[in-house]
C-alpha cells in the first residue's frame, strides 16, 4: 500500500521542481460509456492517482507551490445520499481533505469559481494539454476568466507540459511501489500457472482467456490489460487478442497476460507445448529465444543504457537464427543489415509501472538513458516466423515464441519480479 505520507512527499517533491511561481493542474480521469449509459470499468488517471490515490472522477487537483493558505487542494464531488444510493460512496470533500492529506477540498461545482483565482499571479501553468478536449477547454476558460476580470488579473504567461517533471518521478519506483509491482507480478504469474494447468489440445483460447482473468480477479486484482492467448500461428501476430482458436496437439501457446494492483502493472509472456513436448523446431527456436531473455536481464543493471538489454538479446537472436539456418551471412551482417527483425520486429522491452507501457523518456540528448536503482523495465524478446514464408524450411513456418519477465534495476543483480513462473524448457514440458 502507498501511505497518505508517500503521496504527500511526491506533491512536494513535484512542486518543488515547479518552483514557486507556478501552479499545477490535474484532472481525474473521466468515466467513459462503453455504449448508451453502460460505463467502462473506471480506472483513475496514473497521474492523478499518483498524487492522490484519489479514484473518482469529477475531481482536479491542484498544487500552489508557496500558497499561504494551502498549497495542495482537491475539487471534488460532495456527498449525496441520492446519487450514492445508484452509484456508491462518494469520500466528499471533508474527509478527502482529511484522509488524503491536502490543505483544503471544494466541491467541483465551485471550481469555476475559485480554480481562476487561485491562478492569478502565478507565471506558469503546468498541465497536460491535448489529452482531454473538454478538460483543455475548461483550463482556457479558467485562464479566460483571468483576463477578463474586472480590474484585469494577471494571467500565467507559459503554459508548460506537465509531463516532463511528473513522468521523470514515477520512473523511479519507491520500496512501498516495488512491494506493489512484486504482487502483481505474484498475481499474474499464478494466472499463468493456472493457465498452464488448464491448457491441452482441444480448448479454446477463450477458455485459457477466461481462466486467466478468474485467477486475477480471485486475488482481488484486475488484467492490467486484455490478454493475449495465442496458439500456434496466431503467437505471429503481435498484438493478438481474438482469442477464439482452439489448440492444437503440436503448437506452441503464447500467452501474455498481467495483473494490475492498486493501479501498479505486470505484464509477463510465457511460451510453451500444448501437447507437453516441444517439436525439436520448437525447442531449438525456443531454446535461442531463452538464452536471449537471460543475456537482456543480466544488462538490466545501473549503469548500463536502456538499449543494452536489446542489443544483447539481437545478438544472441541473430546468432542463433543463423545457426539455424534461418538467416544466412553471419550474425554481424544480420544485425548491420536489420534482416534479423523479419524475425524479431520488436524492441526487447519499456518501462513498467502504474502504465503498462509506462512514462519516461527512453534517450536523453538523443542517447539512450543509464539505467539508475528503482526503475522497472519489462525484458521481453521473441522470435515469430511468419506461417507464410517461404524464404525459410516449412518446419520453422507459424512458430511466435516470446518470453517476458518485469525486472527492477537494484544496485546488485536484476530483480526479476516475476520469477515465479516456469520458462526453461525442462520446467515447462513438467
Ligand atoms: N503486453 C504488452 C506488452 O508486452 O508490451
Ligand atoms: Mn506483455
Ligand atoms: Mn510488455
Amino acid at each position: 500500500m502507498i501511505s497518505a505520507a508517500e503521496y504527500a512527499r511526491r506533491r512536494r517533491e513535484l512542486m518543488r521542481m515547479a518552483g514557486e511561481d507556478a501552479v499545477l493542474i490535474l484532472a481525474a480521469a473521466p468515466e467513459r460509456m462503453r455504449n448508451a449509459d453502460a460505463p467502462w470499468p473506471y480506472r483513475q488517471d496514473s497521474d492523478f492517482h499518483y498524487l492522490t490515490g484519489f479514484g473518482e472522477p469529477e475531481a482536479v487537483l491542484a498544487l500552489l507551490p508557496g500558497r499561504a493558505h494551502g498549497e495542495t487542494v482537491l475539487f471534488c464531488r460532495e456527498r449525496d445520499a441520492e446519487r450514492e444510493r445508484w452509484d456508491g460512496e462518494r469520500m466528499g470533500t471533508d474527509r478527502a481533505a482529511r484522509e488524503l492529506r491536502l490543505d483544503d477540498a471544494f466541491p467541483i461545482d465551485d471550481i469555476d469559481d475559485i480554480l481562476p483565482g487561485m491562478i492569478e499571479g502565478r507565471a506558469r501553468v503546468y498541465c497536460h494539454f491535448g489529452q482531454e478536449p473538454d478538460f483543455d477547454a475548461r483550463l482556457l476558460g479558467w485562464i479566460r476568466r483571468l483576463r477578463t476580470a474586472r480590474g484585469g488579473g494577471v494571467v500565467p504567461k507559459d503554459l508548460v507540459a506537465l509531463g516532463h517533471l511528473l513522468h521523470d518521478l514515477r520512473l523511479f519506483k519507491s520500496r512501498d511501489e516495488l512491494a506493489l509491482m512484486r504482487r502483481a507480478g505474484e498475481v499474474a504469474g499464478a494466472a499463468h500457472i493456472a493457465a498452464m494447468a488448464l491448457a491441452r489440445p482441444g480448448v479454446a483460447e477463450y477458455e485459457i482467456e477466461g481462466e486467466i482473468l478468474r485467477s486475477i480477479r480471485s486475488q482481488g486484482a484486475v488484467p492490467a490489460f486484455p490478454p493475449t492467448v495465442a496458439g500456434g500461428a496466431n503467437a505471429c501476430i503481435m498484438h493478438y487478442q481474438a482469442n477464439r482458436a482452439t489448440l492444437k496437439d503440436g503448437d506452441l501457446l503464447l500467452i501474455d497476460a498481467g495483473a494490475e494492483v492498486e493501479c501498479y502493472a505486470s505484464d509477463i509472456t510465457r511460451t510453451f507445448p500444448v501437447g507437453g513436448r516441444f517439436t525439436a523446431a520448437q525447442r531449438a527456436l525456443y531454446e535461442i529465444v531463452h538464452e536471449a531473455q537471460l543475456a537482456a536481464i543480466d544488462a538490466v543493471r545501473p549503469g548500463r543504457s536502456f538499449g543494452a538489454a536489446h542489443d544483447a538479446a539481437v545478438r544472441v537472436i541473430a546468432e542463433g537464427l543463423c545457426a539455424v539456418g534461418i538467416l544466412k551471412g553471419g550474425a554481424d551482417r544480420a544485425i548491420a543489415d536489420g534482416s534479423y527483425k523479419a524475425y524479431f520486429p520488436s524492441k526487447t522491452g519499456h518501462w513498467l509501472g502504474l502504465d503498462v507501457h509506462d512514462v519516461g523518456d527512453y534517450r536523453i540528448d538523443g542517447e539512450p538513458r543509464v539505467l539508475e536503482e528503482g526503475m522497472v523495465v519489462t525484458v521481453e524478446p521473441g522470435i515469430y516466423v511468419p506461417p507464410n514464408d517461404k524464404t525459410v524450411d516449412e518446419r520453422w513456418r507459424g512458430i511466435g515464441i516470446r518470453i517476458e519477465d518485469d525486472v527492477a534495476v537494484t544496485k546488485g543483480a536484476p530483480d526479476v519480479l516475476t520469477a515465479m513462473v516456469p520458462k526453461s524448457p525442462e520446467a515447462l514440458e513438467r
